[in-house]
């Protein structure tokens, strides 16, 4: 049985406080993946702010091709579909936006305050909230609460339009055991937190929040405006890291995102390198985070 009962769309839709995106929620009990479901339904015409959620996923997928582990009744698996009319060369900077409107929602669902600087921390000590590892993972304490899968279809014979783009978001809410190839590496956020958190209501805040940010973005058409608030809640702002870069590895600190969302790494020399999310990934020096 679920931990919350109020889950479904109908709690999701009473819990919603957004202006157009989740008007229209599609919630399943079992999907093979909700961004393939999203797909289906956004080339059947589904309109931009169309919610696909699901209780359970029998095929959840993951970056770079990975399985998204997605048990029955603990997590939330959601895509939100969006027809923006900006060029295909933007979209991937929503994923740093929906990063963004996830831990904000976080905050808001355990009932924070808004955290706009919790002061830089050694790698060893305990955060109290989750943080955005860029470009896209929600880790809390060195370990991975949420991964999000973005997508994009451009629209057959016509040059720089996009026809939808899916964004795909896995968030552990109560999981308490992971398959052993996660066992070390993920977390969920009952677990870090202590307390139940309405799933419900956490899906509502983090669509109120990118609603919020998605203006923001729009209007800029890059991370400019958000960018501050983007660095602030980056676990690896100001420390050492890995950058796994196909045509070799460098290590270096990192300073935060620049308006395009990528990664400004300063290397010993003194020199900064700017790292695009598409071709690398990074790690801390001492493991994941
Ligand atoms: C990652 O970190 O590798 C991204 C994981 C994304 C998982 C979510 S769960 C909902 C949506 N449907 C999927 O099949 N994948 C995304």
């Amino acid at each position: 049985m679920n931990k919350d009962d109020l889950y479904g769309a109908k709690a999701i839709a009473d819990s919603m406080q957004t202006q157009w995106i989740g008007q229209n929620i599609r919630f399943y009990e079992k999907v093979d993946s909700t961004n393939l479901r999203a797909k289906l339904e956004a080339e059947k015409g589904a309109e931009s702010g169309t919610l696909i959620v699901a209780e359970c996923q029998t095929a959840g997928r993951g970056r770079r091709g990975r399985v998204w582990n997605s048990p029955h009744g603990a997590n939330l698996y959601f895509t939100l579909i969006l027809k923006p009319k900006f060029a295909p060369d933007k979209a991937s900077m929503l994923t740093l936006v929906m990063a963004l409107a996830v831990v904000r929602g976080m905050e808001q669902a355990m009932e924070a305050e808004e955290v706009v600087a919790e002061p830089v921390s050694d790698a060893s000590e305990k955060s109290a909230f989750p943080k955005i590892k860029w470009p896209n993972d929600i880790v809390w304490n060195d370990r991975k609460v949420c991964g999000i899968l973005t997508e994009m279809s451009v629209q057959q014979g016509v040059q720089n339009r996009i026809s939808h783009v899916l964004i795909g978001v896995g968030i552990n809410v109560y999981q308490q055991e992971f398959p052993p190839e996660l066992a070390k590496k993920a977390t969920s956020l009952e677990t870090e937190c202590g307390r139940r958190i309405s799933r419900s209501k956490l899906l509502a805040d983090i669509m109120q929040a990118f609603e919020k940010y998605y203006d923001i973005f729009r209007e800029a058409e890059s991370l400019a405006g958000l960018k501050k608030l983007y660095n602030q809640k980056l676990v690896n702002c100001s420390r050492e890291v890995r950058v796994l870069d196909p045509k070799g590895e460098f290590m270096g600190i990192a300073t935060g995102i620049n308006d395009v969302g990528e990664l400004c790494v300063t290397l010993a020399d003194g020199s900064t390198i700017e790292v695009y999310a598409g071709e690398v990934s990074v790690r801390g020096i001492c493991g994941y985070v």
